[in-house]
């Protein structure tokens, strides 16, 4: 089990590039499922999901290839979908990433039958799949559960029909692994209360890319009109806009001054805001956000919402920053139902926090103490690390795994800015 040693007091100062985002990736590779040209992606970045991803998309067939050579570029995949023989993502790479489920459109809607194992909760809710399987149904798909797997069919081997869906909960995934399924589908399906998120706008551009008829990405509502098949693209996923609002937070927290390039400020409004609020000073180019904080770190309230409202990805990163802040913050966590976890590992750094229900009220402290810690999910870890980075002395965080699925090289690129942080066995 690996772990990071950090030793907390220094400011973070300097210049960071942002990674392609993990939330788009993901979507955007299935995507290859439902063509038998080649989707060749670029900036796909280096994380264990989008390894555990090629590992589930190649055992169903899709080839992929990472150009080798020396004219290598940093994350360039090309994933060619013709060879399909196997339409089953089986539990044991189901229940290490939930985000397997969505191979469950692109399988249906290209080969009329799909069996996924249910994805597993996680610890940071029982994360159900129903709202899926809801919009399946209504285009048209059997389904049933047995024995742990979703089993999917198109009677007499049909394609799915165009379908009205009104979701009874914005769901990320619920809207892509739809919006996925309906490019192929005979007709119109419109999705509404769709969820809006920046990822969901990128698959929708790569979707189209290959030839989908999609409009109103991004909104609450958006129509797709099915096409008899996709051809394949080239596509460049969109920066991570989570891992650049966690190194805003962190350089924050430290009172640093940091630079963050390949990223894009116009996707970041609600994190922008409260950092403003929290007494940072903001400037934003093209594709950089520069980050100074001086002076007092004021508390910030904040309450979780689906985009375009304050991400429930950033909140832990957020408390961390409360708890080291001037006066006290109320969080309220809206989305999931137990994405609290962090909260014991900072109260063990010294932190002041308060649970009721969903509500969270911090009160700030001058200052954490470095203590060893336990990772238990992948934002949670994130906020242990910034914990860390301000503590006093040194804190161990065990089981970074969880850390390694949506970070890349996260300790080379603190330490790149000066953060004292090591990885130990
Ligand atoms: C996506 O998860 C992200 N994962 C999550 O990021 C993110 O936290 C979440 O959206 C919310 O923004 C990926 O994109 C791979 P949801 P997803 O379906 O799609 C309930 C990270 O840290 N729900 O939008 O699984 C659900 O229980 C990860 O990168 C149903 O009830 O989330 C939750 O309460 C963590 N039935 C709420 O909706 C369903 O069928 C939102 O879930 C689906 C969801």
């Amino acid at each position: 089990m690996q772990k990071l040693a950090i030793q907390g007091g220094i400011s973070l100062r300097g210049d960071v590039r942002i990674s392609g985002a993990k939330n788009a990736a993901l979507p955007i590779m299935c995507a290859s499922l439902l063509s038998a040209d080649t989707l060749h992606l670029s900036n796909v970045p280096d994380l264990h999901d989008v390894v555990t991803m090629r590992k589930l998309l190649a055992q169903m067939g899709v080839n992929i290839l990472v150009p080798q050579g020396d004219n290598v570029r940093e994350g360039e995949l090309s994933l060619h979908g013709a060879q399909i023989d196997k339409l089953e993502a089986p539990y044991d790479m189901v229940k290490t990433m939930r985000a397997s489920v969505l191979v469950l459109g692109p399988l249906i809607a290209r080969f009329g039958e799909a069996r996924v194992s249910l994805p597993g909760g996680c610890a940071i809710g029982s994360r159900p799949v129903d709202q899926h399987i809801k919009g399946l149904q209504a285009m048209g798909a059997i389904i049933s559960i047995e024995h742990g797997y979703i089993h999917a069919q198109v009677p007499q081997g049909g394609k799915l029909k165009g379908a009205r869906i009104l979701f009874d909960i914005v769901s990320v995934t619920g809207t892509e692994n739809l919006m996925m399924a309906a490019t192929l589908a005979k007709g119109i399906t419109v999705l509404e209360n769709a969820a809006r998120e920046p990822e969901v706008v990128d698959l929708a551009h790569c979707l189209i890319a290959m030839g989908a008829k999609i409009i109103g990405a991004g909104s609450d509502t958006i129509t797709i009109t099915g096409v008899e098949k996709l051809h394949g693209a080239s596509h460049r996923i969109m920066p991570d806009r989570i891992e650049s609002g966690t190194f805003l937070v962190a350089a924050a927290a430290t009172r640093g001054n940091i630079v963050l390039h390949d990223t894009r400020a116009d996707i970041l409004d609600t994190i922008l805001e409260k950092l403003t609020e929290a007494g940072a000073k903001i400037r934003v180019g093209k594709d950089e956000i520069a980050l100074t904080m001086q002076g007092a770190l004021k508390s910030v309230n904040l309450r979780t919402a689906p985009y375009p409202a304050f991400p429930t990805d950033m909140q832990a990163q957020f408390m961390t920053l409360n708890t080291i802040a001037d006066g006290s913050a109320m969080i309220v966590e809206t989305i999931f139902e137990n994405r609290f976890m962090h909260v014991q590992e900072l109260r063990r750094l010294g932190a002041q926090i308060d649970i009721e229900g969903n509500t969270a009220l911090v009160r700030g402290t001058p200052k954490l103490e470095g203590a060893t810690v336990m990772a238990t999910d992948l934002r949670a870890s994130a906020s242990l690390v910034i914990a860390g980075l301000v503590a006093e002395g040194e804190t161990i965080i065990d089981r970074i795994y969880h850390l390694d699925r949506g970070y890349e090289r996260i300790e080379a690129k603190l330490s790149q800015l000066g953060a004292n942080i090591r990885r130990i066995k």
